[in-house]
């Protein structure tokens, strides 16, 4: 597949970059502001009570914050940060190592949770709920199940796809909260604070304008300004202009709106193959030559939230904004 620069998923040599640019606290995380509510009176009282938080399910699309939250949340806490991920869960005896090992109090993060293996949740369902798990000890006939006590601790699980989570999990988490695309005037501050941390400086204008095509994702402008970074200096500016800025994500061929050409392909392949749509997913699949699920996991959420495409019973449609967009008429193709 091609290197997207507009990707929210993190790509290769990105995460040490990343990690320097998390903020620690909650006062420190931009936007999200009813989550960041919810959660700052949650961990106040949980703290009041001296108990550990309610088990806590981050969800929402790549880059937008989740595992950057996550990290938060131990640290208001003021507990211990232990993270790992649904497919590096193999077995049972692997969670049930990771859980022993926790001090109380402790937040355990499962990152892609919905990717824990059956096998593997079912223990986790007990280790939630009562802060025990049963092991079996033995094979065959001297096989023996022994319980065993956990300290209390804390569940942050993160997922880009809350619906694949089975019911009794996804029932054992007592906040969910849904992370949703960043207004611009926040992906601007977001652009300006990692300019601050990079000693960058950064007209107004610029930082607005990639936030303005960042795809309401701080992964993404965070990535877009180190490239636009990159010019900048070799043209020997003092501060990241406007016109820098326009000329570079010209460049890396993301247009105003923040797409890039596997959007313009997807969008014109509904236009011109299917004067608009409505068609099926698999049919544009086929068409343009994506997994069906890439599309409707990475290409398209964006596109539905800013209303270039809808989905409707009969399949996918290509919106008036959309054709404005390419500068077509809704009639053009027929
Ligand atoms: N609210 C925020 N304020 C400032 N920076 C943020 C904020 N949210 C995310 N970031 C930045 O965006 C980057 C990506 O965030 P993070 O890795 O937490 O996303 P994620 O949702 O866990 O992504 P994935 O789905 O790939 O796991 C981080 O480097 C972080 O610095
Ligand atoms: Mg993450």
């Amino acid at each position: 597949m091609d290197e997207r620069i507009v990707t929210g998923q993190l790509q290769e040599e990105e995460s040490s970059v990343e990690l320097s640019l998390r903020p620690t606290t909650l006062n420190q995380y931009i936007g999200q502001d009813k989550v960041k509510e919810n959660l700052s009176i949650f961990i106040q009282a949980a703290k009041m009570r001296n108990e550990p938080l309610d088990h806590v399910l981050l969800y929402g699309p790549p880059g937008l914050g989740k595992t950057t939250l996550a990290a938060i949340i131990a640290n208001e806490m003021g507990v211990e940060f232990r993270s790992t991920s649904g497919p590096a869960i193999d077995r049972a005896g692997d969670l049930a190592a990771i859980l022993t090992s926790l001090e109380a109090g402790d937040v355990l993060f499962i990152d892609e949770v919905h990717r824990l293996p059956r096998s593997v949740e079912e223990v986790l369902y007990s280790a939630m709920e009562d802060f025990f798990i049963d092991i079996v000890i033995g094979q065959g006939p001297s096989a023996r199940s022994v319980r065993i006590d956990l300290p209390p601790f804390t569940l942050v699980g993160a997922t880009t796809r809350a619906g694949l989570l089975s019911a009794p999990l996804r029932d054992r988490f007592g906040v969910l909260s849904r992370l949703e695309y960043y207004e611009t005037k926040d992906l601007c501050a977001i652009v300006e604070r990692t300019a601050d941390i990079f000693d960058t400086n950064i007209s107004k204008e610029a930082a607005g304008e990639v936030a303005r095509r960042s795809r309401g994702t701080p992964r993404i402008a965070n990535r877009l300004l180190r490239r636009i970074r990159d010019i900048s200096q070799v043209k020997g500016e003092k501060e990241i202009s406007f016109e820098t800025t326009e000329v570079a994500l010209q460049m890396l061929q993301v247009d105003d709106a923040g797409l890039d050409h596997i959007d313009h392909k997807l969008i014109k392949g509904i236009i011109e193959g299917f004067q608009g749509g409505p068609v099926g997913l698999d049919t544009i699949a086929a068409t343009i030559g994506e997994e069906a699920q890439t599309i409707e996991d990475v290409y398209e959420p964006y596109l539905l939230q800013i209303g270039f495409i809808q989905r409707t019973p009969r399949g996918r449609v290509v919106t008036p904004k959309a054709y404005q967009h390419f500068g077509m008429k809704v009639n053009d193709e027929k």
